[in-house]
């Protein structure tokens, strides 16, 4: 992929898994490490793009020459992304979002006790709102599927009104949360899905931008 190509775009990147407190030393998160969507910042960093990284908290160094914009809860990602969205050229959400928040957090650490019941309501779906209110944006989701990887996946690409979808298999254990590699499908609206085969996220993160500037151009064209 051309450097040129992302000269004078914005690409904001979300990487990472959100925190939902349970009270002021719990929460509920995920097993991602940040690895995938870091690659893809510091890779179209390296473009020409201005990047801004939208991350969930991780142990990663945030990249050279990204503005970083650090987030912890799926609400506190939506306000950071929403709030940029129509500056944007490019959107890529490899974070994992958490579906759920605890309802009445505790402002005080719960005791022990022989059990509890925790109230989960359903947070807001960001990248679905970024779609619906798609105007130039060029969207990128990422899927975190365990089985009927295309099916699902392909759902996820109409639903979300997504430019391209990267789904990865994260039931195999070289691919998907907290490991360098990653596997996986690219899926379009409009054209046949295309395998991914096992590699670095950081070779994989030039693979979506090669794709990514690809989209562009044909965005250009039209
Ligand atoms: O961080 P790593 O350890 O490197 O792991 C990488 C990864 C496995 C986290 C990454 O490759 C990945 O798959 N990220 C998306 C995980 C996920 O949340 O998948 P999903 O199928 O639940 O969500 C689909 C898309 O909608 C994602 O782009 C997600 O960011 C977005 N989403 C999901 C839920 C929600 N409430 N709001 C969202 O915007």
């Amino acid at each position: 992929c051309a450097t040129e190509e992302f000269s004078g775009k914005t690409v904001l990147v979300t990487a990472g898994g959100t925190q939902e407190n349970i009270d002021p030393v719990r929460y509920i998160g995920n097993r991602s490490s940040g690895k995938m969507g870091y690659a893809i910042a510091a890779e179209v960093q390296k473009m020409g793009a201005r990047v801004i990284l939208v991350s969930a908290p991780t142990s990663l160094d945030v990249p050279h020459g990204v503005e970083y914009v650090p987030v912890d809860s799926a609400i506190s990602m939506q306000e950071a992304v929403e709030s940029r969205y129509k500056d944007v050229d490019v959107v890529i959400m490899a974070a994992a979002v958490s579906d759920f928040r605890v309802l009445n957090k505790a402002d005080h650490k719960i005791k022990k006790m022989d059990s509890m019941t925790l109230e989960l309501v359903k947070n807001p779906d960001i990248l679905q709102g970024l779609g619906v209110h798609k105007t130039h944006q060029l969207l990128v989701g990422f899927a975190a599927e365990t089985q009927d990887v295309v099916a699902y996946g392909q759902d996820k690409v109409h639903r979300k009104h997504l430019d391209m979808l990267v789904a990865n298999d994260v039931s195999k254990s070289n691919a998907g949360f907290n490991v360098d590699t990653n596997e996986g499908y690219f899926l379009y609206p409009d054209k046949e899905p295309r395998v991914i085969p096992n590699m670095k996220k950081t070779e994989l993160a030039k693979c979506i931008l090669t794709e990514v500037a690809e989209l562009m151009k044909l965005k250009c064209t039209k």
